[in-house]
């Protein structure tokens, strides 16, 4: 149990980033998350949280946005006491080659998934101390892209792979650990477990379904709990075999 700890995870409101929220939870940790439009979405996994005895609270800030990054850290610093463990899980994904891409839509990419990432961790840095836990929820297709359209999301999400190598190094004498997480296709509201879609990503796995978010929450728990406090600087796959 981290009971005391208070942890910030962006875009808790759905999918993965909801997951960690209720497993962070569940873990004894305060929570506070950030949704980008969801109000509704990110409201019931309050209520989930608080119906098992957890706190968790949700904020809106848009992760691309600096003051409103900024902001949402100030708030959770502000009202929960202390941050222990950042969570960069915020992220938007758009297939297509980047000569077919609208450009607002690469940009978009780029500022959610890589600005967005600094954005919170700079934020955030200087509430972290000693045994401060950093993790980012990356993408398998930062190492491989076996299907066409992955480029541009690619591209941004080796960025982050690249972000947390650096930081575990500036960051070590601090006490701070920075991991990242590469999950492979995962269900959520785009791509439930058993429909066509998850079907279809089987081809690329060893094993032959798609995985969780509970089971990426599982890793990044590990990650952020006095277990993983020696693991750092890592990339760590969770794919099914995606990448094997
Ligand atoms: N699912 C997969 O197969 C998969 C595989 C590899 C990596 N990933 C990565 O895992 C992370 C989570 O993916 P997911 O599938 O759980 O996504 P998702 O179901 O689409 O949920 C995205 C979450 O991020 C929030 N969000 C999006 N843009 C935001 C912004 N600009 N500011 C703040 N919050 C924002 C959304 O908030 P709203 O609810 O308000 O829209 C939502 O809570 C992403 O970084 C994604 O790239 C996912």
């Amino acid at each position: 149990m981290d009971g005391g700890k208070v942890a910030l995870v962006t875009g808790g409101s759905r999918g993965i980033g909801a997951a960690i929220v209720r497993r962070l939870a569940r873990d004894g940790m305060r929570v506070a998350f950030t949704y980008a439009t969801r109000r509704d979405r990110a409201e019931q996994v309050v209520s989930e949280v608080a119906a098992r005895q957890g706190h968790a609270l949700c904020l809106e800030a848009d992760t691309a946005d600096a003051a409103a990054m900024a902001g949402a850290v100030e708030h959770t610093v502000q009202t929960l006491g202390r941050l222990d463990v950042v969570v960069a899980n915020a992220g938007v994904a758009r297939a297509g080659g980047i000569d077919t891409l609208p450009a607002e839509e690469i940009d978009r990419m780029i500022d959610v998934n890589v600005r967005g990432v600094v954005h919170t961790i700079r934020a955030a840095l200087p509430h972290l101390g000693d045994g401060g836990r950093i993790v980012t929820i990356g993408s398998v297709n930062a190492a491989r892209a076996p299907f066409a359209g992955a480029a541009a999301y690619g591209m941004t999400k080796a960025a982050v792979a690249g972000l947390v190598r650096g930081l575990a190094r500036d960051l070590g004498p601090r006490g701070i650990t920075v991991n990242n997480v590469q999950p492979g296709p995962t269900a959520n509201d785009s791509m439930s477990a058993d429909g066509p879609a998850a079907q279809a990503m089987t081809k690329w796995l060893a094993l032959p379904r798609i995985g969780t978010p509970e089971e990426v929450s599982a890793l990044v728990s590990h990650l952020v709990g006095s277990e993983g406090a020696f693991i750092t600087g890592a990339t760590l796959a969770i794919d099914g075999g995606f990448t094997a």
